[in-house]
């Protein structure tokens, strides 16, 4: 036993070395796969059946006063959980006041919006229904009768028991279903792994964005160290509108660099259409380095290598009452 524990050992140590060897170059630290799993709240255990719930709200426009905005309308999940428009088209074409962030691996932030004004998943599910520009529910009472006339109400007994139908549960549900919106498998993370290459300019963007700096916000696994940091642009006060701190102007949450070549266009305001237009005003703004186009592009080819696998979730069905219309309004 104890003979065949150390050629397997002596075999790990071989494979790794191995791995290292074909990978070249050292992965700056730090740096590592997408962690497997996610905090779950206390309260808020995950199942089967909740996921399954959760996907069925994420996706029915029935949440919304108009009968035809989704979850999924702006945070689309065949496009990375975005809907690549500027700024997201809500209720009778409305448009908000930011750029819709993705909603996979949001599980992992350490608070949800740009501002962090939402601490939990749970908190931020129960924004866009009551939001006026997003799917204008006039309140929750009317949320949940819409919802009961649909058909939710046994599927939420049997996730919540007995009178489970209530705005909470429909967050906690959300959430729940959230969780399991995560995108393993990068090529940087078969990399990480020694199961896979990256490109020589990938690696030079890797080793590039460690030597100037931007690890110092984009740290981790995740590739954001989950902080409010300030970034001098535009004209939205980011964290000030939630603290009312003069402090906190302009202070936004690191946005993680998972999936960002997918998530186009940039920033709070999706006013930059390109990645390597945004790469060029971060490091300007936020480490005065005046980047070369070749360095840009090094970086770029680095940052496409985070497009993870997104899971594969089938279209649900929505409970709908037989012979019977649901009642939307304009
Ligand atoms: C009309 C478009 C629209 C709809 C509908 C919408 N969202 Fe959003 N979502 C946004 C925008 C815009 C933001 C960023 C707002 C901000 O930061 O101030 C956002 C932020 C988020 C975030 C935070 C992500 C992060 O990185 O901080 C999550 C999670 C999220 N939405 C999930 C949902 C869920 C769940 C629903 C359905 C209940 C939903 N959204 C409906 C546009 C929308
Ligand atoms: C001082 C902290 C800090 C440093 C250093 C930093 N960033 Fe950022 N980064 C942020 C913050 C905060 C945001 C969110 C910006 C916003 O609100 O639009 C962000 C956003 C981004 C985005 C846009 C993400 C999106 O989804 O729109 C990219 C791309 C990016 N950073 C790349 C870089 C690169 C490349 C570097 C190094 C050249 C860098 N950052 C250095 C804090 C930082």
């Amino acid at each position: 036993m104890k003979v065949r524990l150390s050629i397997m050992c002596a075999l790990m140590v071989f494979t790794s070395s191995n791995a290292m060897a074909s990978s070249a170059v050292a992965i700056p630290e730090g740096m590592g796969p997408l962690p497997e799993k996610v905090d779950v709240p206390a309260n808020n255990s995950m199942s089967a059946a909740k996921i399954e719930l959760g996907k069925q709200l994420y996706f029915d426009p029935a949440l919304s006063k108009s009968g035809n905005i989704s979850c999924n309308s702006c945070h689309n999940l065949g496009s990375w959980g975005v809907d690549n428009q500027m700024r997201s088209i809500g209720h009778q074409w409305q448009r908000g006041g930011r750029n819709a962030p993705t909603s996979f691996n949001a599980a992992f932030w350490s608070a949800q919006f740009w501002d962090g004004r939402a601490p939990l998943l749970e908190d931020q599910a129960k924004g866009p229904p009551m939001n006026p520009v997003e799917m204008a529910d006039d309140d929750a009472d009317m949320l949940v009768a819409r919802l009961q006339q649909a058909g939710y109400g046994p599927l939420f007994d049997k996730v919540f028991g007995k009178k489970g139908l209530n705005f909470d549960n429909m967050a906690k549900a959300i959430a729940a279903f959230e969780r399991i919106l995560l995108t393993p498998n990068a090529p940087f993370d078969k990399f990480a792994r020694g199961e896979g290459d990256i490109s020589p300019a990938a690696k030079r963007g890797m080793e590039k964005v460690a030597e100037i700096g931007c690890t110092s916000c984009h740290s981790g696994p995740l590739f954001t160290n989950n902080t409010y940091q300030q970034f001098n642009y535009g004209v939205d006060a980011g964290r000030k509108e939630v603290t009312g701190n003069d402090g906190d102007d302009h202070y936004f949450r690191v946005q993680s660099w998972r999936n960002v070549a997918m998530t186009a266009p940039y920033f709070h305001d999706g006013a930059v259409e390109s990645l390597d237009e945004a790469v060029r005003i971060m490091a300007k703004a936020q480490l005065d380095v005046t980047l070369s186009k070749a360095e840009i592009a090094d970086i770029v080819a680095f940052l496409k290598t985070l497009t993870g696998e997104v899971p594969s979730v089938t279209y649900p069905v929505f409970p709908r009452p037989a012979g019977k219309a649901l009642d939307f309004r304009d």
